[in-house]
């Protein structure tokens, strides 16, 4: 027995009937203990009314009523004299009433006095109040009641106790165990949720709606499963476009291999198939360097190594790096930075990042036309844009140019070997590097995208 609810309502039952049992035993010892105060308090004051009695008119005949309306009663009375010498009895002496009589008497008050409480063990409680006239003690009124009585009150009240206890103990076991079946029962179906979702089952129903830690938690595994559908859809999607990637560059290189193996070709053809071979070859590799990267990323493999940068620097190296392919396309690349920017990121990415834009930028700007990379200090922030003057993107394709394998125009993209990746790359490395990318595009006039670095990473600037 390993199951929630059965542990639950082990738990809440020991803890309900062990303050039950307190409770009662509290309650019982309690009206028990009254109980014979009360039968032992009737009996003295008993007494002292026949010794009141006694008090105005002691003679044989009051003697005689008294014993006389005692004996009808179930308690029995003895008169004595001053020397507890028996004058008058209701009913004959037992040895055990006798043996009462014997005991001595200590510090009577005119109250009276309780004798004998021991009503668990022994056979009579009894009460004594001393006659006492003008002053002078002349005798004893001796009251005993069989303890039966009590015993019977008592055995009353244990009786009822226990067909209470009984009641309160099965009202406890079924409050428990629907109280307990009330909680686990969603539990349990949660459970099976949870299993098959693992098993790869798709919907999971799950129709607790109340808005307690139970209903969040349901909540939770509703949200959960409707995103392990999307992230299984968008594996999905993604092999489909990776496999597609893959597949033309490759049927290129075959195509073109076969071809250029043939004889009687000039050699003048083959060097030209064998550069789109070389090209090809590069595309696919490039690709495959982009997906490790992002497979890095998605694991949390890929680690920014953070150190202070000079900005303009890393901008210089980047024109550096693609001027022979802005002398191709005769494009005019104008870079504003303040002499000292000084930030905090991990250079070797930055710069990938920096290429990134750039080379989007180069691929839709046409020819002779210019290309900006701003540096600019807002709100202390640092923010790089880099502007061109291209074709645009239509603002419905905007939000989602960073998503992976995304290309707007798929047929143009790829004349220039591109496969949707680059944005996607430079996304995740600016959050990584906790700044964020903006785009910004207006069909024929061109398109800027700007990285904002958070204010940390701006270390100094002049
Ligand atoms: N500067 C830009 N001008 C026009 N379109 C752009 C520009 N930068 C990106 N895009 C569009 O966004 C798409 C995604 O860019 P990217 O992820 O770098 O993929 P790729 O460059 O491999 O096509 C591109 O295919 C292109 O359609
Ligand atoms: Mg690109």
């Amino acid at each position: 027995m390993n199951k929630l609810s059965f542990k639950l309502g082990v738990f809440i039952f020991t803890i309900i009937i062990i303050v039950e049992a307190i409770l009662f035993l509290f309650l019982y010892t309690n009206l028990a203990s009254s109980r014979v105060e009360e039968v032992l308090e009737n009996l003295l004051a008993r007494g002292n009314s026949h010794r009141d009695v006694l008090e105005k008119r002691f003679d044989e005949s009051t003697l005689n009523h008294v014993a006389l309306m005692e004996s009808e009663a179930e308690s029995l009375v003895v008169i004595t004299d001053e020397n507890k010498e028996v004058i008058v009895n209701s009913e004959p002496l037992s040895s055990e009433i006798k043996a009462l009589l014997d005991e001595p008497l200590t510090d009577v008050s005119h109250s009276g006095k309780v004798l004998d409480e021991e009503w668990r063990t022994s056979q009579y409680v009894a009460a004594v109040s001393p006659i006492t006239i003008e002053g002078e003690k002349i005798g004893y009124v001796y009251m005993f009641s069989p303890t039966m009585a009590v015993q019977r009150v008592i055995n009353q009240l244990t009786n009822q106790f226990l067909l209470v206890g009984f009641i309160a103990f099965l009202l406890t076991i079924v409050a428990i165990f629907i109280l307990s079946h009330f909680i686990t029962r969603p539990l349990v179906r949660m459970k099976k949720a949870t299993e098959g979702l693992a098993e790869g089952r798709e919907q999971v129903n799950l129709s607790y709606k109340h808005n307690d830690e139970l209903g969040q938690l349901a909540q939770s595994i509703v949200t959960l499963s409707n995103e392990l559908e999307r992230l299984k859809q968008d594996r999905k999607d993604f092999l489909a476009s990776i496999s597609h990637e893959l597949r033309t560059p490759l049927t290129y290189i075959k195509g073109y291999s076969t071809i250029a193996s043939r004889t009687g070709i000039t050699e003048e053809e083959r060097n030209h198939y064998l550069t789109i071979i070389k090209e090809e070859t590069e595309h696919v590799t490039q690709l495959v360097k982009n997906l490790f990267d992002l497979a890095k990323m998605d694991q949390n493999e890929f680690t920014i190594d953070k150190r202070p940068v000079s900005l303009c620097d890393l901008l210089g190296k980047v024109h550096e790096k693609m001027s022979p392919i802005l002398l191709e396309y005769d494009l005019a690349l104008h870079i504003t930075c303040d002499t000292k920017v000084i930030v905090n990121v991990d250079a070797e990415r930055f710069q990938q990042v920096l290429l990134n834009l750039l080379d989007n930028s180069i691929k839709h700007a046409p020819p002779h036309s210019n290309i900006y990379m701003i540096v600019q200090i807002k709100g202390g922030r640092v923010a790089v844009t880099v502007r061109d003057e291209g074709e645009g993107i239509p603002e419905s394709e905007l939000p989602f140019i960073f998503e992976r394998l995304y290309r707007v125009d798929k047929s143009r993209s790829r004349e220039f070997g591109g496969s949707g990746l680059g944005l996607s790359i430079v996304k995740e490395i600016i959050e990584k590097h906790g700044g964020e990318v903006q785009a910004r595009s207006s069909l024929g006039e061109g398109t800027s995208m700007t990285i904002v670095l958070k204010k940390e990473d701006l270390l100094s600037y002049e």
